[in-house]
C-alpha cells in the first residue's frame, strides 16, 4: 500500500472501543475486590511526540477505569521511552529495577513499556531475558492497541510483546486526556525520511506519513470548542508535510487553514528541517497573526563538512542565509536550535564553525547534545569517533557561549507589556503564576489560579537571564 492511500481506520477505533469496555469490566472487578479505585502512572521520556502519545495512552487508561497518579507505586505503570541518545535508555533500565521491587509488594501491578526504545530488537530481547516481570511491551506504531494488549495480558498471564516494524495505518478518534486544558499538541505527521546519519528516529518511527488535513482541522476545531487556545503542530519534519497525501498540501497551506479556526489564539509547530523550510512558509509565518514568533531550527553543526557527513543536506552558508531571510520577514522572531558536539571526525576547526554560527545567529536558547553512538545508524560505524574528554570539553565551551548569548538576547523585551498565556501555578513562589510569551519565553508574575488558560497583558519588570519577572496590567494599561 502506498502512503498516498493511507486511510484512517474507523473500524479499528470501534474494535478498540470494544477492548476498552472489556478491560473496564476487569478493572472494575479488581477495584471492587480491593475496595479502592485502580491507579495508573505514565512516565514519558523524550520529545513532544512522545508527550502527545502519552496523552492518548492516558485517555485509553482512563476509559478503562484507571485514575492518574504521579506515584509510580500504581496499579498500572507505563514507561513511554526514548532512544535518541544512549543515556535515555540507561535511565529506563535503572528505573525498571525499582519498579520490580514495587511490583513484589503489589501483585495487581501491571508494568508496560512502549515508545521508540521498544522498536529496537536488541532492547526487546534484553527485556524478555532480564526483565521478565514486565507485562506488556509495544512500540510506536500500535499505541492505539493498548486496551487490546491489556485484555490479552489478563487472559494469557505471560508477557505480551507486540511490536510492528512499520505501518500505513493512522487510527483517528481515540480518546486523549490532555495534560493542560488550554493547550494541546496535534500530530500532523508521523515518521521521518531524512536519515541524518547519527539519528535512530527513522528506524524506530518509520517512514513519513501525513494525516489528512480534514482530520487535523477537525481535531483543532474540536479542541478550540473544548477551550484550547494554543496548539502545537507536531511532526519530526513538519516542513515536508503533505507530500504523500492523495491531494498534496504544503505545510504553509495547512498553517493558513489552522490560522482561520476561531478560538485558537496561538499556533506553534515542531520540528522544522532547514533544508525543507520554504519561502512560502516564511510568508505564511509573517502573514498569520496567530503563528507564534518562534522558530526551532535545528543546526546540528556549523561545519559544512560535518553537515555533509551528517547527511543534513544544507551548508553553513545556506543555514545562515535562511535565518537572515526569516528575520527579514518576521523581525522579532526568536530562534532556538539543537546542536550536537563530537560527531565522528569533528575537529577543533569544525567546532569553531559551530561556535561561529551560534555567535552570528544569537539564539534565544539552544539544546546542546553530546554525540551518542546509536547502533544501526551510519555514523556508528564511522572511523575517528571523537574521544570523550575532547567531546566534553567542546560541550562545556559551547554551553557557556550559548548561555552567555541567550542571557543577553532573552532580556530584550524588559520594560514592555507582552501577551502572556498563564499556564500553571509557580512552583517556587506562592501566589505567583508561570506563563509563556508568544516567543516561548517564560514569565513569572503574581496571579490567581482562575487566570490559568488566559492570555494576559503582563508588564515585564525584570529580566533574569532566561526568564522574566512581571505583573499583570488591566485593559486600560493600569496596574492590576
Ligand atoms: N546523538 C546526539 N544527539 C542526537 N540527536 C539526535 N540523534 C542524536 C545522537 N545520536 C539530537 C539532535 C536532534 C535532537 C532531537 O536530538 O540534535 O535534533
Ligand atoms: Fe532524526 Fe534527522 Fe529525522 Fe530529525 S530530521 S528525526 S534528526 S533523521
Amino acid at each position: 500500500m502506498t502512503e498516498s492511500r493511507i486511510q484512517p481506520s474507523a473500524e479499528e477505533a470501534a474494535r478498540q472501543e470494544y477492548f476498552m469496555q472489556e478491560a473496564r469490566k476487569e478493572t472494575e472487578a479488581v477495584s471492587r475486590k480491593l475496595g479502592r479505585p485502580l491507579t495508573c502512572c505514565i512516565h514519558t521520556f523524550g520529545c513532544q511526540m512522545n508527550a502527545r502519545d502519552s496523552e492518548k495512552l492516558l485517555g485509553i487508561l482512563e476509559r478503562i477505569g484507571f485514575q492518574e497518579t504521579e506515584d509510580e507505586n500504581a496499579d498500572f505503570v507505563l514507561y513511554n521511552t526514548c532512544t535518541v541518545r544512549e543515556n535515555a535508555n540507561l535511565k529506563v533500565y535503572g528505573r525498571l529495577g525499582y519498579l520490580n521491587t514495587l511490583k513484589k509488594k503489589n501483585p495487581h501491578m501491571l508494568i508496560a513499556l512502549c515508545g521508540c526504545m521498544m522498536q529496537e530488537p536488541q532492547v526487546v530481547e534484553k527485556i524478555r531475558k532480564s526483565y521478565r516481570f514486565v507485562d506488556i511491551v509495544f512500540g510506536t506504531h500500535n499505541i492505539f492497541k493498548l486496551a487490546e494488549l491489556i485484555c490479552r495480558r489478563l487472559r494469557e498471564k505471560t508477557m505480551v510483546v507486540d511490536i510492528w516494524e512499520g505501518t500505513d495505518q493512522i487510527v483517528e478518534d481515540l480518546p486523549a486526556e490532555r495534560k493542560y486544558p488550554f493547550k494541546s499538541g496535534v500530530n500532523i505527521m508521523f515518521g521521518c525520511n531524512n536519515f541524518c546519519s547519527y539519528c535512530i528516529v527513522p528506524y524506530v518511527r518509520g517512514r513519513e506519513r501525513s494525516r489528512r488535513p480534514e482530520d487535523i482541522l477537525a481535531e483543532v476545531k474540536r479542541l478550540a470548542e473544548d477551550g484550547v487556545v494554543e496548539v502545537m503542530l507536531l511532526g519530526q519534519n513538519v516542513n515536508s508535510y503533505g507530500k504523500t497525501l492523495e491531494h498534496p498540501m504544503t505545510f504553509a497551506q495547512l498553517l493558513r487553514r489552522v490560522n482561520e479556526i476561531p478560538g485558537i489564539q496561538r499556533i506553534r509547530f515542531m520540528t522544522s528541517h532547514p533544508k525543507d523550510l520554504s519561502e512560502e512558509l516564511i510568508q505564511a509565518m509573517a502573514d498569520c497573526k496567530k503563528v507564534c514568533r518562534h522558530l526551532h531550527l535545528p543546526l546540528q553543526s556549523g561545519s559544512s563538512r560535518i553537515l555533509k557527513a551528517m547527511n543534513r543536506r544544507y551548508t553553513k552558508e545556506q543555514y545562515l542565509e535562511l535565518t537572515e531571510r526569516i528575520r527579514a520577514a518576521v523581525p522579532d522572531i526568536s530562534l532556538t536550535t539543537d546542536i550536537i558536539v563530537g560527531f565522528p571526525g569533528e575537529t577543533e576547526e569544525d567546532f569553531q564553525e559551530t561556535l561561529d554560527v551560534v555567535r552570528r545567529v544569537r539564539y534565544d536558547s539552544a539544546f546542546t547534545f553530546l554525540y551518542s553512538r546509536r547502533t544501526g545508524t551510519p555514523a556508528a560505524v564511522m572511523e575517528n569517533q571523537v574521544p570523550e574528554d575532547v567531546m566534553k570539553d567542546r560541550f562545556d565551551r559551547l554551553l557557556a557561549e550559548v548561555q552567555r548569548i541567550s542571557s543577553e538576547v532573552c532580556g530584550r523585551d524588559v520594560h514592555t507589556v507582552q501577551k502572556v498565556l498563564a499556564e500553571e501555578p509557580d512552583t517556587h513562589l506562592e501566589g505567583y503564576l508561570t506563563g509563556r510569551m508568544d516567543n516561548n519565553t517564560v514569565v513569572h508574575f503574581p496571579g490567581k489560579k482562575e487566570w490559568i488558560g488566559n492570555i494576559l497583558d503582563v508588564y515585564l519588570d525584570e529580566s533574569r537571564g532566561f526568564y522574566y519577572m512581571g505583573h499583570v496590567q488591566d485593559r486600560q494599561g493600569e496596574d492590576a
